[in-house]
């Protein structure tokens, strides 16, 4: 699971490719390289770590006698994080870079005697498998061929053969895309980076072998001809502007984002409902599937749906829907939530329920995504490129969409009247303005409680009903961010186990709503506080004086269902934040984390 990167026939291969390698960051950052190649020669260099490290390392290679590159950076799958198992793979007549997870590889390793027994890494066994074939077959197009046929997985390979001068693309399942004007092209697995280069665009399917020789492009296989289409640009939103973190600076997008992505909705996307979306609602049931904060964002919207609509609606992990049998005979749509529309578990997952002629619609924020092109139905979420790799904007954005959905499908089956409807509307309207003075207030606040955070040694964060999701995200946002152990928890299971974890040295974030849960909620967080666990209450009720023991209590505004989930986000976005800073850690990429998962 990685970034790729290729270019051809530019005036300054090595600067463009780190350039855009590091834009890929975010797919993994465990090492990094590139090939420099001509009919002459491979020039390779990789280092671990950050695309800065390579930067430093290749400073001083000249790339002008070259025809072009290809580059990697690496979330590590098999074989740990070192040199060697950087990509890319190369010898002195072939180099390749692969995204992806090549399942056989051990069977291809144990057949051929060729092939190393020592290696651990699925692509480094397809390099030498390659070399192999390419060293058998007198021609190199055969060689790809046989590769092809034999290799098992999801993955995306860009292959470079010195024999023959020839640039090879094979694609199945992960993505990867290619722009083009006259001699020069520019792959990569991230299509919405390629706006920067050409306007237009050609996004690989799976199955596909594309050869590019001599400035031609063509399929290896099938007789069609590639047609490349115009390229949606996009604003650079790599700059961080006057903030230490993008984390941050996503945190403060939100009233913009959230203010667009509403006036979209109203204004044109959700505008004659009815007509664009009865079809996709009349099944049995509603089923909600997403990875991560996607999942947690499903939670929310299983939430939603539940409270304005009669549907029956329940909530999925892709990684696990992915391998459950689906009931044929009941009609259910899948709703799916991806911010990247990459992740592999949610596209596999995906693809599983369009096999079973279930309905389909994708909530994403990538308009070039792979799951676009799998989905009956697209509704953008319109948070502009996320960057941290703690998804912050883009999370609320799709909180938006399924608050909408939920509302929208509500006043279509009657189930809820126009005014609920109309009053719901009005409160998300609102919304932006509501976070943006949250921000500001709370950041003191936040500050503070990160402190606090420090002398702990866990800390756990419990909700109920549709503050419960929340719980899971904000426990999640700072286990991932600050590696504290944290863990998220329905307030009312406490009891059944979790309470034992609670000592003086841990922290509980109760989030308390005043809903019809107040009461038992303020007796969840009485439990805690009883066996000397330290709380910190986050309610828009002020009066919790009746609470013993180490409290610190945070009010928050008034709220209705509809926009709990938004405000009791922005608070532990915060703390996360802060007491990431205050920890050092490395917040926009922490360790061991890529945003866009692209392997199962
Ligand atoms: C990775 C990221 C998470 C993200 C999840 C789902 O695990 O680290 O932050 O929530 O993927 O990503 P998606 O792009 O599908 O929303």
């Amino acid at each position: 699971m990685c970034g790729i990167v290729g270019i051809l026939n530019s005036q300054s291969l090595k600067s463009e490719a780190i350039e855009i390698l590091k834009k890929l960051e975010y797919r993994g950052y465990d090492s990094a390289g590139i090939s420099l190649f001509s009919e002459q020669k491979i020039k390779t260099i990789k280092s671990v770590g950050k695309i800065s490290n390579l930067e430093k390392k290749s400073k001083n290679i000249k790339d002008k006698s070259f025809s072009g590159v290809i580059g990697h950076t690496r979330w590590a799958t098999h074989g740990v994080v070192n040199r060697n198992n950087a990509h890319p793979f190369a010898n002195e007549n072939l180099t390749l870079v692969c995204n992806g997870i090549i399942e056989n590889y051990g069977q291809i390793q144990n057949r051929y005697k060729e092939i190393p027994k020592n290696i651990k890494s699925d692509t480094e066994v397809s390099f030498y498998y390659l070399s192999y074939l390419i060293d058998k077959y007198k021609d190199s197009d055969e060689a790809i061929k046989v590769f092809q046929k034999t290799i098992r997985g999801n993955f995306a390979f860009v292959i470079f053969i010195k024999r023959n001068n020839c640039f090879y693309i094979l694609k199945n399942g992960s993505p990867i895309s290619i722009s083009n004007k006259n001699q020069s092209f520019y792959i990569c697995s991230d299509s919405s980076i390629l706006s920067n280069y050409h306007d237009t665009i050609f996004h690989c399917e799976d199955g596909d072998i594309i050869k590019i020789y001599e400035s031609k492009i063509s399929y290896l296989q099938k007789k069609l001809k590639i047609t490349f289409q115009k390229n949606i640009s996009y604003q650079n939103p790599y700059d961080k502007g006057d903030y230490q973190h993008f984390m941050l600076k996503e945190i403060h997008e939100q009233p913009s984002v959230l203010k667009s992505t509403q006036s979209k909705y109203t204004s044109e996307y959700f505008v004659d409902f009815e007509t664009k979306f009865r079809h996709l609602f009349d099944g049995d049931k509603i089923v909600l599937v997403g990875c991560g904060t996607a999942y947690h964002a499903s939670m929310v919207g299983e939430y939603y749906f539940n409270h304005f609509t009669n549907k029956e609606v329940s909530t999925e992990l892709a990684s696990e829907l992915r391998y459950k049998k689906i009931n044929k005979n009941k009609q259910i749509l899948f709703i799916f939530i991806s911010q990247s529309g990459e992740t592999m578990d949610t596209l596999m997952a995906l693809k599983y329920v369009k096999k079973m002629n279930h309905k389909s619609i994708v909530i994403t924020n990538s308009l070039e995504s792979s799951m676009i092109r799998e989905a009956e139905v697209t509704i953008p979420t319109y948070a502009q490129k996320e960057v941290g790799v703690a998804s912050t904007k883009a999370f609320t954005c799709q909180l938006l969409s399924l608050a909408n959905l939920a509302l929208e499908v509500g006043r279509m089956e009657k189930t809820i009247s126009n005014q609920i409807y109309k009053t719901n509307i009005g409160l998300l309207t609102k919304l932006p303005s509501k976070i943006e003075k949250l921000i500001k207030e709370f950041t003191p606040g936040a500050k503070i409680i990160s402190k606090k955070l420090a002398q702990a040694n866990a800390c756990y964060f419990i909700g109920r009903n549709i503050a419960y999701p929340i719980a899971l995200e904000g426990s999640l946002k700072l286990k991932e961010i600050s590696y504290m152990h944290s863990e998220g928890f329905p307030g009312g299971e406490m009891k059944h186990g979790p309470i034992a974890l609670i000592d003086k040295d841990t922290i509980t974030v109760c989030l308390i709503p005043k809903n019809d849960l107040f009461e038992k909620s303020v007796s969840n967080a009485q439990e805690i506080s009883a066996r000397n666990g330290k709380i910190i209450i986050l309610s828009s009720v002020r009066n919790m004086s009746k609470i013993n023991g180490e409290i610190k209590v945070i009010n928050m505004p008034k709220e209705n269902i509809i926009d709990t989930p938004f405000i009791y986000t922005i608070p532990l976005q915060l703390i996360s934040y802060y007491f990431a800073l205050y920890e050092g850690t490395d917040i926009d990429q922490p360790r061991n984390l890529a945003k866009s998962v692209t392997v199962e």
